[in-house]
């Protein structure tokens, strides 16, 4: 009886010294993405572009600005532009909060520091980014176009915002963020010619994936559900879902035409988005779509082509569960 008390003794503490060696492991070797030298020059061009994809592409400011979801499709509010502080639901998983991306905040960050935190995952003290910041795919983008991206965001106005509260990630999930960060891989830009690759590239950019593709309570993507919906969000205060945008016929998009996919974004740029009374509240949506109607026909036309090649899911998506 003894010995095996004193076995089962042993165990305990060999388990607590094994746990213990692997977060002290965990907490020492990750995130491990060093900082490279960098300096990008703010040149007419690179402003010009970057504006261009961080208006209506990339959206650094859809989600570092607080949102107004008494309009249609929550602009943001431009006397905030860049200060941070939505929430973002990650249900059980917790709650994450946009940061300051004005020069208040990031003035004193240098390039290499910017381009770890937005391409690689790591703040400049170190702390891992959780992936919602989606430096996944900001990190397989072109060199040029984050450069341009980049240089457009230090010339925000510096506004200052002590307001923003912590994130709350929940165990283990507090771990594994560590393990997330990864070096970025940059890819070419196909051509425009290429207008399939070119359009999987503008996809993958603008984040259509983050919200239409099905994910698993950590965040993963259920395998064969791409781009086919139903991803639940309460920002707007309702509950809306996001559509099947597969080429499924019945369910998806398949049965849309190229015109009327580019005149769905279109349709909302020069209008400023209207006030919402509480019947169309209930039916407003998370996707920044007056942001993405700025896009131009050519990249409008070439996501359209990308996703006709995706695989059809059925998948039947009650878009406003709490509409009146
Ligand atoms: C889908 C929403 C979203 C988009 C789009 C987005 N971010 Fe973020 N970003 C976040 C969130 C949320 C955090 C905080 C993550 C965390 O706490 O783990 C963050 C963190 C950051 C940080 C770290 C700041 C700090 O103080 O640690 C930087 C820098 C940043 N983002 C810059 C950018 C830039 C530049 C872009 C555009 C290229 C961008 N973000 C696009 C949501 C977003
Ligand atoms: C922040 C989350 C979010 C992002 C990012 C997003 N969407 Fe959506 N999308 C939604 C939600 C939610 C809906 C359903 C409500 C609505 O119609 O707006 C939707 C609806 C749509 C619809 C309407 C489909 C229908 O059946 O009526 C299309 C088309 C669409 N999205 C395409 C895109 C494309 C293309 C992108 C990338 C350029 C994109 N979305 C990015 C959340 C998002």
């Amino acid at each position: 009886m003894r010995t095996v008390g004193k076995i089962i003794l042993v165990l305990l503490l060999l388990i607590v010294v094994v746990a213990g060696a692997g977060l002290a492991y965990l907490f020492f070797a990750f995130p491990n993405v060093p900082v490279a030298e960098y300096k990008i020059e703010p040149t007419p061009e690179r402003l010009a572009r970057g504006k261009y994809l961080n208006d209506h592409v990339v959206g650094c400011t859809t989600c570092h600005t607080q949102r107004d979801f008494t309009k249609y499709s929550g602009p943001v509010k431009p006397e905030l532009l860049g200060a941070g502080g939505e929430p973002f639901n990650l249900g059980p998983a917790g709650v994450l909060y946009s940061k300051n991306i004005t020069p208040a905040a990031i003035g004193s960050w240098s390039d290499g520091e910017l381009l770890r935190a937005v391409t690689a995952g790591v703040s400049k003290d170190g702390t891992p980014l959780f992936p919602l910041m989606p430096y996944p795919h900001y990190g397989v983008m072109q060199e040029d176009d984050i450069h341009a991206v980049l240089a457009y965001i230090r010339s925000l106005r510096a506004i200052e915002n002590n307001n923003i509260k912590e994130r709350e990630l929940s165990f283990p999930l507090n771990l594994i963020v560590r393990t997330m960060p990864a070096p970025a891989a940059p890819q070419v830009r196909p051509s425009p010619d290429d207008k399939v690759a070119y359009g999987r590239y503008m996809t993958r950019s603008a984040l259509c994936a983050d919200c239409h593709t099905p994910i698993d309570d950590r965040g993963t993507p259920l395998p064969g559900r791409d781009f086919s919906g139903g991803n639940e969000f309460i920002e707007t205060g309702y509950r809306v879902l996001s559509a099947n945008i597969t080429p499924d016929a019945d369910t998806g998009i398949g049965s849309w035409t190229e015109q009327q996919f580019i005149d769905k974004f279109k349709g909302f740029e020069n209008t400023p988005p209207k006030d919402l009374g509480e019947a169309e509240r209930r039916q407003n949506t998370v996707m920044p779509i007056t942001a993405y109607a700025g896009m131009t026909r050519e990249d409008l036309s070439a996501i359209y082509a990308y996703l006709r090649t995706l695989k059809p899911v059925v998948n039947r998506v009650n878009k406003c569960p709490d509409a009146k």
